[in-house]
């Protein structure tokens, strides 16, 4: 999939639809000013007016908690109008071409689309497709990418640990199916971390896993040695296809993290974990809620991240002074 279509001739950000192929400046970037965004959440008026008079539009395809309301309020503290169609009762159910549906909405004045679709590919089709002023973020694509959860996920890093090189990071769970992996793969490596570690049973991997610059660990007890970030994985069932695995307090037994294995990373280890966690199945809750965990702190970085992405998609139509 070419994504060099986010890149405009200034090489600035014009469509976020994958971490693959930007430079680490531009990642820098988009963390530098997702900093100057996080005091917004403590304004006694959560606004500021950069986008005020554009608009935006939520396209969840898919079922989403964090990313979804994330995004909405991203949009709504940069003064943006923001609408969130809901795909169930849209003309989509009646048949409606998801083209059709994109060309409605522009013939409606939109100045981005924030996309979300089990289809891989589906957010970058569409940047191809829309007139040459709309922005196009990708809010999960099918297994494909997951960029501004892999942002957000970079800032929490960074504000925690403050220097990616001399970190090494364990990405544990079902990597094959993850979206998420891959751009967090792509993010750290281009970031410049020490280490990245995946740690998986063989049915959860994708072949030839190593070529995307990861060391490969089986066995979890092993895998989490030195580790300085650890990053749980749920089981994405719904995009499994076959039974990859016995069952899942085997599983749990073998890959879920507990607090008597969360000992034998680093002791000032941080657990993330993108959401939705289904505690007892990856993780235990008293890990999830405990004080390694940065779980909710992804949440809430979720908005000034989002927030700089929108901003700088942006600032080729003069958004952003
Ligand atoms: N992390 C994430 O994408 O969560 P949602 O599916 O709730 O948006």
């Amino acid at each position: 999939m070419n994504d060099n279509i986010q890149i405009n001739s200034e090489g600035k950000l014009k469509h976020f639809l994958s971490i693959d192929g930007l430079p680490r400046s531009l990642l820098t970037e988009i963390l530098d000013v997702a900093e100057s965004f996080v005091g917004v959440n403590d304004l006694q008026i959560k606004k500021v007016p950069l986008l005020r008079g554009k608009t935006i539009v939520n396209l969840f395809f898919e079922n989403s908690t964090r990313t979804r309301t994330t995004f909405e309020l991203a949009a709504k503290r940069l003064s943006a109008d923001v609408l969130s169609m809901s795909i169930a009762t849209s003309s989509t159910s009646k048949g409606e071409s998801l083209l059709d549906t994109i060309r409605n909405l522009e013939a409606m004045f939109v100045d981005m689309f924030v996309v979300r679709h089990a289809i891989s590919g589906a957010a970058h089709f569409i940047a191809q497709q829309t007139a040459p002023h709309i922005s196009v973020i990708n809010a999960g694509d099918g297994q494909h990418a997951h960029p501004t959860q892999a942002m957000l996920d970079m800032f929490t890093i960074r504000q925690i640990k403050k220097d990616f090189a001399p970190l090494k990071v364990a990405i544990i769970g079902d990597i094959l199916h993850s979206r998420v992996a891959r751009s967090q793969i792509q993010a750290l490596n281009t970031l410049g971390v020490a280490e990245v570690r995946v740690i998986a049973p063989k049915t959860l991997l994708p072949a030839h896993v190593e070529s995307m610059g990861v060391n490969v660990f089986y066995d979890l007890n092993a895998g989490l040695k030195d580790i300085d970030v650890v990053i749980m994985l749920r089981l994405q069932k719904e995009r499994m296809t076959s039974a990859l695995l016995p069952s899942e307090s085997e599983y749990f037994k073998c890959f879920g993290l507990t607090e008597d294995k969360l000992k034998i990373a680093k002791p000032d280890a941080i657990v993330m974990h993108p959401g939705p966690i289904n505690r007892g199945v990856e993780i235990e809750s008293k890990v999830a809620d405990g004080p390694q965990s940065v779980i909710l702190k992804q949440v809430s970085n979720g908005i000034a991240v989002r927030m700089a992405v929108m901003a700088m998609a942006m600032q080729k139509q003069g958004a952003v002074q």
